[in-house]
């Protein structure tokens, strides 16, 4: 049987280029929505044509979250009467960082929305580089993580770059900078990142850095929200004279004026992928996740 008569893929809004992306690499049927938002902001979606086989909804979860949220269920639940197989393709996973109670009380939303997504009738999960691992233990439906960190990789690899160093701005993000640094064939170092969980305040505790000096910087995270963790970074290793700074990430929210203060912090270049679409979107992960769908 071919791939196209085996797939629908249905492009929810926040996700429509890199789901037509998706479909042509797996030559299958592309379905579009329309959207419409009532003044109470109420959305209503409507499937622009019948899908078919097996149907893979693709519907990342960015700002405004909750509404998207809300989009992807409800793709979700209506592709359901369409086929008994419904992947959800969540490239960027809002809520991931609520995988747990950090403080007590807290709700772990990132238990609710797994819960919904099985409810709605999705069978499988795809994400793209999940703030946390610990986010999909929540999900009772099989899930598949994929890595954005090759292609992202791949597009440094053309840049001539100054004795490269990969740089995470915290502890937890040394695995991707390790990981980032042996497909980059260069070294790497993580800073220590301290986050003030009531304020949300970013500092860097690390001391200096013998390594930095004279040499461009590669800062990897997974994310970019309001910026503060790579301004704080940024500060930190200019003042240790290093050379240029690129920041790389897999989802760019830039809320807010992230990216003005993130260039006034000092860095020359801001890529991340279209998990979320935007100016620093270059990297496509389409390729990524055609190959966990298969
Ligand atoms: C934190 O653990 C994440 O990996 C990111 O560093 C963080 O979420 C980025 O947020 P912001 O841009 O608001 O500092």
């Amino acid at each position: 049987m071919s791939l196209l008569a085996r797939f629908t893929v249905i492009g929810g809004l926040s996700s429509e280029q890199l789901a037509r992306k998706i479909a042509t690499r797996l030559r299958s049927k592309y379905v579009g929505c329309e959207l419409r938002v009532f003044p109470d902001g109420e959305s209503k979606i409507t499937l622009k044509t019948k899908p078919t086989g097996k149907i893979i909804v693709v519907h990342s979860v960015y700002p405004p979250v909750d509404s998207n949220l809300v989009r992807a269920l409800a793709l979700v639940s209506q592709a359901r009467k369409y086929s008994s197989q419904v992947y959800a393709v969540i490239p960027y996973m809002g809520y991931a960082r609520q995988d747990r109670e950090f403080l007590p009380r807290e709700v772990v939303t990132m238990s609710l929305i797994a819960k919904m997504l099985k409810a709605v009738g999705a069978t499988k999960i795809i994400v793209v580089d999940i703030h946390s691992m610990m986010a999909l233990k929540h999900f009772q439906i099989s899930t598949k993580n994929v890595s954005a960190i090759e292609e992202i990789v791949k597009y440094f690899k053309k840049l001539c770059l100054k004795d490269p160093l990969v740089v995470s701005p915290d502890m937890g993000g040394v695995g991707r900078a390790q990981n980032f640094a042996h497909l980059m064939k260069v070294e790497y170092i993580a800073l220590e990142k301290h986050r003030d969980r009531k304020t949300g305040e970013v500092m860097i505790k690390s001391s200096n850095h013998q390594k930095v000096r004279n040499r461009d910087i590669i800062l990897v995270d997974d994310m970019i929200s309001t910026g503060g963790s790579i301004v704080k970074a940024a500060e930190h290793l200019r003042k240790q004279k290093c050379r240029r700074i690129y920041a790389a990430c897999t989802h760019a929210l830039l809320i807010g004026d992230a990216e003005k203060r993130i260039r006034r912090a000092g860095v020359a270049r801001i890529i991340s992928t279209n998990t979320i679409p935007g100016k620093t979107s270059i990297v496509d992960v389409s390729a990524v996740i055609a190959r966990a769908i298969i």
